[in-house]
């Protein structure tokens, strides 16, 4: 069964990405978070075709499945991505983002995301301009706006692209739709509030959080304490 949670419309939550933590010890990463506050995980999967790189797949879902109640968040950075919705489904996805880029019909694949009983995610690439996700939006919960071009973790914010963070969130409020502002890529307490200025209400944060000097869980705190203190939405 999904596990249902609260989603956030005002205010921050940290999603913390695994990309970030020891390949070898995944269990413990996540076992890290535990009372963090984290509000989910962020699970990065590439394909070596949409992105330059591998990650994870379905198993290291199922494996983690056992480890954690967190929901887990499934960025899915992958070509074709309609082809293997329903295996991921399965594998423990509570929720699944899809790229606008690798998305011919992305309507229908977000449909097809919530029929599947997950949370549906529309992503978009740093040149991808904020309206390309406009008309979906009603089929949409979460909208994710990449901060760095997508494949690598520990890269550093292109501020520009909180332009189009700003413009989402203006499009999702004029047309009262419940959709969750993501942010990915580069996020640290030196740029979280104004992330959240911007209007993001869903940090993902993979470095920030797993090389964190007090580990993972002082990472989420931090970056709570700056987001929480500079949202003036
Ligand atoms: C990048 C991924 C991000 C990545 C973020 O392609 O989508 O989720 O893990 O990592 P940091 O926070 O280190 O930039
Ligand atoms: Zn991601």
């Amino acid at each position: 069964m999904p596990r249902t949670w609260p989603r956030c419309l005002n205010g921050v939550v940290i999603a913390p990405s695994l990309l970030a933590a020891d390949f070898g010890r995944l269990a413990e990463a996540v076992h890290a978070l535990e009372g963090s506050g984290a509000d989910r995980l962020h699970i990065d999967v590439m394909d070596g075709a949409f992105v330059p790189n591998f990650t994870f797949g379905t198993d290291t879902l199922r494996a983690l499945r056992g480890e954690t109640d967190l929901p887990f968040e499934v960025h899915l950075m992958v070509r074709e991505p309609d082809q293997h919705l329903r295996t991921f489904a399965e594998a423990g996805a509570d929720a699944m983002t899809v790229h606008w880029e690798a998305c011919p019909h992305l309507h229908r694949t977000l449909v097809n995301i919530r029929a599947l009983g997950c949370r549906a995610g529309g992503a978009i690439n740093v040149s991808t301009p904020a309206q390309s996700l406009y008309d979906v939006l009603d089929v949409m919960d979460l909208a994710l706006v990449m901060t760095v071009d997508p494949g690598f973790g520990g890269q550093a914010l292109i501020p520009r692209a909180l332009t189009k963070v700003a413009e989402l969130r203006r499009e999702i409020d004029a047309q009262g739709v419940a959709v969750e502002l993501e942010v990915d890529g580069g996020v640290d307490a030196a740029n979280a509030a104004l992330c959240a200025s911007a209007g993001a209400t869903v940090m993902v944060a993979g470095s920030s959080v797993f090389r964190h000097p007090e580990g993972p869980a002082g990472g989420v705190r931090r970056l709570l304490e700056v987001a929480a203190r500079d949202v003036t939405r």
